[in-house]
């Protein structure tokens, strides 16, 4: 199984950025973190991080002829903005999971609206890097 995994605007400064928020490992150490404990289970995955909206939009809609069996998507701030990515993500017809590292419900009023949450399965966020363990794990126990 080939999994996506996309990651929006900042968290290629992961790390530094607000640690408090969301802690002081990278988005590569999460990365090697998501592919060691998932290898065995015979999942791959394909990580790609940008901060122009344009180029997640070209590799969501890449994906499916690329071979890409599923998505795990962080779209960051464009959560809260991307009317264009939620209807790239319509257009790819996989099991999708958005992911977020920090609870958004806990944080700024506009961080509530999400206009991208509605076009994947489910939205996993509040964990840090296990969001993204626990969405990896859902895709693995219900996929063939
Ligand atoms: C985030 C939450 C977003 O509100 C924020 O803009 C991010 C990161 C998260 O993973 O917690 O950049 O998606």
């Amino acid at each position: 199984m080939k999994i996506l995994v996309l990651g929006g605007a900042n968290l290629n400064i992961l790390g530094s950025r607000q640690p408090d928020v969301y802690g002081s490992e990278t988005l590569e150490d999460i990365q090697n973190f998501i592919q060691k404990s998932f290898i065995e289970k015979g999942i791959e995955s394909v990580w790609r991080q940008t901060n122009a909206e344009s180029e997640l939009i070209d590799w969501i809609q890449a994906a499916k002829e690329e071979g890409f069996d599923g998505l795990i998507i962080n779209p960051a701030a464009f959560t809260h903005t991307s009317v264009a990515i939620y209807d790239a993500l319509l257009s790819f017809d996989a099991p999708k999971i958005e992911v977020h590292l920090s609870n958004t419900y806990k944080r700024e009023e506009f961080r509530k609206i999400k206009i991208t949450s509605g076009a994947s399965l489910g939205v996993i966020e509040g964990f840090g890097k296990y969001s993204y363990f626990l969405a990896f794990n859902y895709l693995a126990e219900n996929m063939n």
